[in-house]
């Protein structure tokens, strides 16, 4: 089995770039199988957030693993990911939030913590905070301050890495301009149908890695309409799952990778999670790569309308 390549962070540690996506399932032994299935399928690392409310299921699957692995595995074997919620954007809970994603996990270190959106929500009012006109209710804090209690916890030695998701051009050049430790990577959609170029060719420009979310397009989101593209299904991707003998999420996953992306797919099937896994055995062709060129329809699918008043609201 041909094993999951590493990518190169500019501080010169390593992200493999095939993660296990996590959000939208809560359920411990659904989870816990899950994450067993994917290190047994060879991933190590997998992506988490504060506001998936999972966390420790995830992590006792982790620690179990490592303990019944006889020394074969250790916790330096896995790349941990997890994310600072909108309403911890506050020096004070930036540290929080960092300390109860450890606590939950049952870790002593992520391997790479991420602003997990530029916004800001008003803090101590639950996770999300609407306002009478049904949009999230913002906080003033600046995502530079975030980021400045960012730093602090790659100093104190919480986390190995930092870096941000969602953020836009303009953000992540004030990111750039005024932080002290670069932002490793920036967490974003991207599937046939959000290609995402600009933003990605900007953050290759930087060095920053991009991690690929919704690589799917997320069929299992909540706000699913009968309407919507669905990238598994588009006829370019059918043709070429065919003609490489592969199926169409391995086909999506190739194509992402070959674009030098991370790619973190959700599953809590194990045929899916080892399905996902095998795309490291073939190649797709120059003119294949051009092919996802012909998607015209472009389609956001996370669109976060209820925080798009927000000054931050990173999307046009
Ligand atoms: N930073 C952010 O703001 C942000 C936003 C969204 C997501 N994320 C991260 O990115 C991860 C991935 O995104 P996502 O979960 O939204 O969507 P996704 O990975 O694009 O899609 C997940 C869906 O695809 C199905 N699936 C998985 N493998 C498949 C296969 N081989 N064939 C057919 N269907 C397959 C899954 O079903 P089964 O589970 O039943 O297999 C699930 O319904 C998240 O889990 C999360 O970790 C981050």
């Amino acid at each position: 089995m041909p094993s999951i390549n590493n990518l190169k962070f500019s501080n010169g540690l390593e992200i493999p770039s095939l993660g296990l996506g996590t959000y939208k399932e809560e359920k411990e032994d659904v989870l816990v199988d899950a994450v067993k299935a994917a290190i047994k399928s060879g991933y190590r690392h997998f992506d988490c957030a504060h506001i998936y409310f999972n966390e420790q299921h995830i992590g006792k699957a982790i620690r179990d693993t490592i303990a019944e692995s006889n020394g074969a595995l250790k916790r330096e074997d896995f790349f941990i990911t997890s994310k600072c919620w909108n309403t911890y954007h506050s020096r004070e809970k930036v540290h929080l939030c960092l300390d109860q994603i450890l606590q939950r996990l049952g870790l002593e270190y992520l391997d790479l913590y991420l602003i997990h959106w530029p916004m800001g929500f008003k803090e101590d009012a639950g996770d999300y905070p609407l306002g009478e006109d049904g949009k999230m209710i913002p906080s003033d804090i600046h995502y530079l301050d975030t980021y400045k209690a960012m730093e602090e916890c790659v100093r104190n030695g919480k986390t190995k890495s930092i870096g941000v998701s969602n953020f836009n051009i303009k953000q992540l050049e004030d990111v750039l301009a005024n932080g002290e430790i670069k932002p490793v990577c920036n967490q974003v959609e991207v599937n046939p149908l959000f290609q995402n170029a600009e933003l990605i060719e900007f953050c290759q420009k930087k060095n920053i890695v991009v991690v690929a979310y919704a690589p799917l397009g997320a069929p299992d989101r909540a706000w699913l309409k009968t309407e919507d593209p669905v990238p598994l299904q588009h006829p370019i991707v059918l043709n070429l799952a065919k003609k490489h003998n592969k199926s169409p999420a391995q086909i999506i996953l190739r194509w992402l990778l070959q674009r030098g992306l991370v790619v973190i797919p959700k599953s809590v099937n194990p045929t899916r999670i080892e399905e996902n896994s095998k795309i490291f055995d073939f190649n797709l062709s120059s003119e294949e790569m051009t092919e996802f060129k012909n998607f015209r329809d472009q389609f956001r699918f996370y669109k976060f309308e209820v925080a798009d008043k927000h000054q931050f609201y990173p999307f046009e």
